[in-house]
Order: structure tokens, then C-alpha cells, then sequence
């Protein structure tokens, strides 16, 4: 399986610089971003060329190389000392985007370096880049194995590939690896376990379709895409035996942050008796905050609802409001999926004793 290089160093520590894919003009587009400053990278985080969870942190990781790198000379930062510059950088990437909790942890993580040199700067990015590939891999793991045993359409004896429905891209290009939510899908593929998958749209900006259906189809897998009014339906149908999604930010109580839309599958979900699984690395787990209602959650622009890709769709000056998460509640998530194994049911007490 080929994925798309979504994130890379060019060059030494130095002199090098961040290369993005850039996942705004997907599918149509193969084009990749070279972020030579900070201020580059900002702006790449800011309008998802580079997005998703883990992707936003070991981007901004390498976004620091770049903050400690020594500036043109007569730039108004070659005045400024070369530690006040790194942490004006930090600083600054920490406002880029306000919910995926993994580039505070990854900001966090290279600032508690002793050494802010960029070659030491450059090997702890790349160290949390791998580690996220290895989370990757142990979230496919146990994710499989667990609906092996607790999802009837994925023992043995099943006839028929089992349905699994998931929405937005927690996938390859949302991370270091083989993605979260998709991790078992691709491990799944692995092991020769056929899967039916139906990818939801995801509106506004239809990660689901151009990132999801785009990356499981050119890995070879049987995804099916759908629009995200289409869920209710499909569920109806009994065409869908599990549902997982990736998180952005997940409280110490388990309620998880993921794209504006999960909470919505989660209620179906529930409804329709089908278990409901959110994926993600340790690094997406807020324990300093006690429930999802101290979230921040990200707004967008009108212009993603209303112009969508440049197409008119809405009236003139039409009122808008565009939350791009919401909160699932943890009493409707069947269990938390991590690179450590699995949380079930998760509450405040599994997840401390999970992450202790
Ligand atoms: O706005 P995005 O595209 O960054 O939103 C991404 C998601 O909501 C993903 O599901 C989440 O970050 C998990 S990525 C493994």
C-alpha cells in the first residue's frame, strides 16, 4: 500500500524546511508546500493544508525547527535573541487552530527540550512523527482484535464483509502512519477481512470525500461514499456494523471532540443499537480538563458554508455559524481505542487508569 507523503523535513536542521501535501486541492491535485517560516507553516495549519489531529501536532513540531532557525539577516527577528525567538514562535503555532489538542502537546513536548538548537529540535519532531506512525499501527491492533471479539459481522463464522461507517479523515493523511479511525481498515486489509466501507461527505469542506474516499480507494479497499444526511438511512438499512471516528481533543472523562457531524452518528448509533468507536493516540487525551463542555471548538468561516470551493451556494450576507466539532458524550461512545489497548466503557475512572 502507497499512501501520500503528507508531511516531511527537506534538508538538514539548519537550513531546512517543512514540505507539506497539500490537502486543499485533493483529489484532483498531487501538490506539495514548501513552509520555510513560521509564519508559512501558521498559515498551512490555518487553512488545512496539513490537518487532522496528529498531522496539526508533528507539523508544528517541525514548525519549531524552523521558529529556532537563524533568520535572514536583516529580518526584524535577527534582532531578537535566538531562545526569545524560539518561544515566539511556540507561541505563535499555538494559535493557528484552537481544538485538536496534539499541537499543544507537541509544542509543549519540543519546549521542554533542554536544547532549543535546531538539530536537537529537528530529531525530537521527527521522533514524535515516528511514534505517531508506531500509535498508528498498535490502534489498528487492538482495534481489530477487539471487533473480533465483541462485533458479531467480524468473527470467523460471518458471512458477508462487516459495514463500517466513518466520518471525516482520521486517516493516513490526518497523521504520521496509517491514521486512526482507518487503522483497522487498513489492518484489516492486511489480513485479508473483507470490509464494506461508507465514508461520509463531511460538509463543509468534505474531508470525507476528497481525503477518505480518496486514500481507502487508491489503497484498495471498498469504500462507499455518502452524504452525511445519508447516515440515518444506511443505518436503517443494517448495512453498517460499526462506526469509528478519530478525536481531536478527548476529556478526562472520555467525551471526545471530533469533527462537526460525529455527535449527530453517535445519537443515530446509539438508536440503532450499532457499537460506536472513537481511535486516537495518548497525545489526544486532555486530562487537565474534567468534561468535553471545556472543549474549545474551532469556527470557521461563513465562506466554507456559503462558498464552498468557490461555488456559491447561499444568499448574499446570509447568517451563518459554523462550529467545525462537536462533542460526543462518552456515555454514547462504546469504547476509546488508543495505541495501549482499549477503554470500555469509558468514564473518568477507565481513562485514568488507562493512561496512568
Ligand atoms: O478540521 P480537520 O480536518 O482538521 O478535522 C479533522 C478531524 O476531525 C479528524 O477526525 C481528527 O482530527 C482525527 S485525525 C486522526
Amino acid at each position: 500500500m502507497e499512501l501520500l507523503t503528507n508531511i516531511a523535513w527537506v534538508g538538514d536542521a539548519e537550513t531546512g524546511h517543512l514540505r507539506l501535501l497539500d490537502q486543499t486541492v485533493l483529489p484532483t491535485k498531487e501538490k506539495y508546500l514548501d513552509c520555510k517560516t513560521v509564519q508559512q507553516v501558521w498559515d498551512a495549519i490555518k487553512r488545512l493544508v496539513v490537518r487532522g489531529a496528529p498531522a496539526i501536532g508533528i507539523a508544528a513540531a517541525y514548525g519549531m525547527v524552523v521558529g529556532a532557525q537563524e533568520p535572514p539577516a536583516g529580518s526584524p527577528l535577527a534582532a531578537m535573541a535566538a531562545e526569545d525567538r524560539f518561544q515566539k514562535s511556540a507561541d505563535y503555532l499555538a494559535t493557528s487552530r484552537p481544538t485538536a489538542v496534539n499541537l499543544f502537546w507537541a509544542i509543549d513536548r519540543m519546549r521542554s527540550l533542554s536544547d532549543h538548537l535546531p538539530a536537537a529540535l529537528l530529531a525530537e519532531a521527527q521522533r514524535i512523527h515516528e511514534e505517531d506512525k508506531q500509535m498508528c499501527v498498535a490502534i489498528g491492533s487492538h482495534a481489530l482484535e477487539y471487533f473480533k471479539q465483541t462485533v458479531p459481522a467480524f468473527t470467523n463464522d460471518s458471512i458477508s464483509p462487516a459495514g463500517v461507517l466513518t466520518h471525516c479523515n482520521a486517516g493516513a493523511l490526518a497523521t504520521g502512519g496509517i491514521g486512526t479511525a482507518t487503522a483497522p481498515m487498513y489492518t484489516a486489509q492486511q489480513q485479508q477481512i473483507p470490509l464494506r466501507i461508507f465514508a461520509d461527505e463531511t460538509r463543509p469542506l468534505l474531508q470525507g470525500s476528497r481525503l477518505t474516499a480518496f486514500e481507502l480507494d487508491a489503497a484498495g479497499l471498498d469504500v462507499t461514499l455518502i452524504c452525511d444526511d445519508m447516515a440515518a438511512h444506511v443505518m436503517q438499512q443494517n448495512k453498517i456494523d460499526l462506526i469509528i471516528v478519530g478525536a481531536d481533543r478527548i476529556a478526562a472523562n472520555g467525551d471526545a471532540a471530533n469533527k462537526i457531524g460525529t455527535y449527530n452518528l453517535a445519537v443515530l448509533a446509539n438508536y440503532h443499537k450499532i457499537p460506536f468507536f472513537v481511535a486516537a493516540p495518548s497525545s489526544t487525551f486532555d486530562l487537565a480538563i474534567p468534561d468535553g463542555s471545556h472543549i474549545p471548538i474551532e469556527e470557521r468561516a461563513a465562506s466554507e458554508i456559503t462558498k464552498g470551493f468557490g461555488n456559491q451556494t447561499a444568499p448574499d450576507d446570509i447568517k451563518t455559524y459554523s462550529p467545525a466539532f462537536d462533542v460526543t458524550p462518552h456515555e454514547l461512545i462504546t469504547a476509546l481505542i488508543t495505541e495501549r489497548g482499549v477503554i470500555t466503557p469509558p468514564n473518568t475512572q477507565t481513562v485514568a487508569t488507562h493512561l496512568a
